[in-house]
C-alpha cells in the first residue's frame, strides 16, 4: 500500500498551470456583495470571528515563547546556542515562509509541548523551496515526545508528496523518556523518520542535516542518514548514549566532545561530511549545498495577476460561526480568487456544490466549494469536476463546510434518495481519492460527518489541509444534531451524561483542538488565506523545474 502511494507521486507529471492573464481576464466576473438581508449573519459570523481571531493570536504567541524564558536563557547563554528562529533566518533567503503547524502540542493529556518541540515549514534556500524541521531545544532538550514524532513524519509526508528537498536542524535529546512506549515500537513512530529518510533519498529527495547541538540515541540516525551533513564545532555532538551512561557502564569519565563531538565525526567516524566552527558557517554551508541540487529555480511568484474586487477582511463575516450562518460560498470566493473571476462548471445542476476555475495569484485552480447538502446531483457534479481537472493537470481546491445533519427518511421514497446520495459520494470520494493532481483542502466552516470525506477530508491525502480559525471538526455537528432526538435523550434519566457529551463534543470540535493534535497543517486566519493559497500552489509548481530525474536507490553513507 504503501509503495502503491509512493509511486502514484512518483508517477505524476509536473502539475499545476500558471494561467496566462488574458484567460483569466475573460471569466465572468462573481457578485460579492452582501446584501441588507444577510448583514444579522454577516455580523454574528464577524463577532465569533474576532474571537476566534484574538484566541488565535492568544496561542499563536505563546508557542513563539518554546520551552518559557528559563529555558531559552539556557539554550541561549549557557549553552551558546542559536534559537529555532533565528537559525531559519541564517538557512532561508527570506522571510517567505509557510510555518506549518505552529499550534500543535497545547493541551495534550501529557502537558503543553509548545509546537511538539520542533519548528517546521517550507521555505527558500537559493531560490528553491525546501522543507525544514528543526527542533526547539528549549522544549525539554528538544525531546521527541508521540506529537513531536507525528510533526515529524507529516512534515516528511509533504515534504514527498510535493518533492521538496528536506533539511533537519537537529539539536534533540532523543526520546522523551517517560513516554517511550508512546514514540518506539509501532510502524509510525520514532524508527518511521529514518526509513522515510531513505526512501526519499532513494525518490531523488535530497536530505541535508545540520548538527547543531544534541543528537543522542534515536537522534543520531537523522543526521546519520542523511545524504550530507555539516556538525557545528563545541555544539554539536553525535552518540547513541551520552557519558553519563558510558560512566555508569564502564565506569569510564569522558566529554561529550570527545565522545561524539564534531572533530571526532569529521575526522575519525565519518557520520558527518562537514565541519563548521561556528552556527552561522553551517547554515552557509547548508545554502551551499542546496545550491548543488540541480534544481533551476523556480520564478518569484507572478506578479501579473489581479486583487480581489471584494475586502478580504470581511471573510471573517463570511466564515460560518455555525451551519445555520452559512452565506452562499461564492461570497468567500469573490474574495479569495484573482478578480473576483470564477468560471462555473454546470452552473444549474447540483447547486450545493459549486464548481468551477479561478486563479490564485495567478495560478490556475480548480475549485470544488460546498454550498449546501452534498446531494445525489451535486456529488455526481463533483465527481465529474474532479475527474476533468485530473485530465488537464489542474491542482484542486476544496473549500469545505459539511454538516453532519441527515434527514431521518419518513418514508420508502426517502430511503431510496438518501441511498441514492450515498452511491454518489462514494464514487466522489472514489474520483478524489484517485485523482493524482495536487489537492489543497481548506475548511471554511464545518467538518462533519461523511460529507467530509467527500470534500477530500484529512484521510483523503491532501497535498495541505488548512482551518479558519471558526472551523469546527468533528463526526457529529454538535450544533446541528437532530433536534428531536436530542430532546429525547435529554429528558431521559442519562440528561447530565447528555449535557456532558455535548459540552465535550463542542470543545474537541473547535479548530485549536484540532491543530494541537496534528489533525490539520494549521490554522490560517481568513485574510491570510489568498497568501497562504498562493505559497502552496507555488511549492507545488517547483515540480516542473526540477533536472534530477529518478532512480530507485538511497545515498549510502560510506
Ligand atoms: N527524556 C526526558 N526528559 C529529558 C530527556 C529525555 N531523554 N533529556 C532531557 N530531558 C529533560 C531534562 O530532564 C530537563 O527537564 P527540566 O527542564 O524539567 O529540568 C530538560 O529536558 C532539559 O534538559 P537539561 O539536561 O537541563 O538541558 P541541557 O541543555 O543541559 O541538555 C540534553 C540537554 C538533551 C543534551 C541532555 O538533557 C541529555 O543529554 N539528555 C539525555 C539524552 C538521552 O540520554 N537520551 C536517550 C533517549 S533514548
Amino acid at each position: 500500500m504503501a509503495a502503491l502511494r509512493l509511486y502514484r507521486h512518483l508517477l505524476q507529471p509536473p502539475q499545476c498551470c500558471r494561467l496566462s492573464s488574458r484567460a483569466a481576464q475573460a471569466f465572468p466576473v462573481l457578485r460579492g456583495d452582501i446584501l441588507p438581508i444577510h448583514r444579522h449573519v454577516y455580523e454574528a459570523n464577524s463577532r465569533n470571528s474576532d474571537r476566534c481571531r484574538e484566541r488565535y493570536l492568544e496561542l499563536t504567541e505563546k508557542v513563539k515563547l518554546g520551552g518559557g524564558e528559563n529555558a531559552i536563557l539556557r539554550h541561549t547563554q549557557r549553552n551558546k546556542k542559536l534559537l529555532a528562529r533565528e537559525r531559519l533566518k541564517l538557512l532561508l533567503d527570506n522571510e517567505n515562509f509557510l510555518e506549518l503547524s505552529p499550534l500543535v502540542g497545547l493541551g495534550l493529556p501529557y502537558g503543553d509541548v509548545p509546537s511538539a518541540g520542533c519548528l517546521a515549514g517550507i521555505g527558500k534556500i537559493c531560490g528553491i523551496w525546501c522543507m525544514i524541521i528543526a527542533n526547539d531545544a528549549t522544549v525539554k532538550g528538544g525531546t521527541a515526545y508521540p506529537i513531536t514524532v507525528k510533526k515529524q513524519l507529516r512534515m516528511q509526508e509533504i515534504a514527498l508528496q510535493n518533492r521538496l528537498p528536506t533539511v533537519y536542524l537537529v539539536d534533540s535529546g532523543g526520546a522523551f523518556l517517560p513516554l517511550q512506549a508512546q514514540l518506539f515500537p509501532d510502524k509510525e513512530h520514532g524508527g518511521r523518520t529514518f526509513y522515510n529518510e531513505a526512501i526519499m533519498s532513494a525518490l531523488k529527495i535530497p536530505q541535508v542535516a545540520v548538527v547543531c547541538g544534541s543528537c543522542t540515541a534515536g537522534g543520531a540516525y537523522i543526521p546519520t542518514m542523511a545524504e550530507e551533513t555539516i556538525i557545528v564545532d563545541r555544539i554539536g555532538t553525535i552518540f547513541l548514549a551520552g557519558p553519563p551512561l558510558v560512566k555508569a557502564a564502564t565506569g569510564e569519565d569522558v566529554t561529550a566532545e570527545e565522545l561524539g563531538g564534531a572533530k571526532l565525526h569529521s575526522r575519525v567516524s565519518g557520520c558527518v561530511d562537514h565541519f563548521a566552527a561556528t552556527e552561522q558557517e553551517a547554515y552557509s554551508c547548508a545554502r551551499l549545498i542546496v545550491s548543488t541540487l540541480n534544481f533551476d529555480p523556480p520564478p518569484d511568484s507572478c506578479a501579473d495577476f489581479e486583487d480581489p474586487l471584494y475586502d478580504t477582511r470581511e471573510l471573517g463575516g463570511l466564515a460560518p460561526r455555525d451551519y445555520s450562518c452559512t452565506l452562499d460560498i461564492k461570497l468567500i470566493l469573490s474574495r479569495l480568487v484573482d478578480g473576483s473571476k470564477f468560471l462555473e462548471f454546470k452552473a444549474d445542476y447540483g447547486t450545493t456544490l459549486v464548481t468551477g476555475f479561478a486563479a490564485v495569484e495567478g495560478y490556475l485552480v480548480g475549485i470544488v466549494a460546498s454550498n449546501g447538502a452534498l446531494t445525489h446531483d451535486a456529488a455526481l457534479k463533483g465527481s465529474h469536476f474532479v475527474q476533468i481537472c485530473n485530465q488537464r493537470n489542474i491542482p484542486l481546491l476544496f473549500l469545505q463546510n459539511t454538516t453532519s445533519q441527515e434527514p431521518l427518511p419518513p418514508s420508502l421514497s426517502k430511503a431510496e434518495v438518501l441511498m441514492n446520495r450515498l452511491k454518489a459520494q462514494a464514487s466522489m470520494m472514489a474520483s478524489i481519492a484517485c485523482a493524482s493532481v495536487p489537492k489543497i483542502t481548506l475548511v471554511v466552516g464545518g467538518c462533519h460527518g461523511g460529507e467530509s470525506f467527500a470534500m477530500c477530508g484529512r484521510s483523503f491525502e491532501p497535498n495541505f489541509f488548512f482551518l479558519w480559525p471558526n472551523a469546527r471538526i468533528g463526526l457529529i455537528d454538535a450544533d446541528c444534531a437532530p433536534p428531536s432526538r436530542l430532546e429525547e435523550w435529554d429528558r431521559s434519566e442519562d440528561g447530565e451524561e447528555f449535557t456532558d457529551l455535548l459540552t465535550r463534543l463542542k470543545e474537541e470540535s473547535s479548530a485549536f483542538y484540532s491543530s494541537a493534535r496534528l489533525w490539520d497543517d494549521g490554522v490560517i486566519l481568513p485574510e491570510d488565506t489568498r497568501q497562504v493559497l498562493s505559497k502552496c500552489l507555488q511549492i507545488i509548481n517547483q515540480r516542473k523545474y526540477e533536472r534530477a530525474t529518478f532512480h530507485s536507490s538511497p545515498v549510502l553513507r560510506m
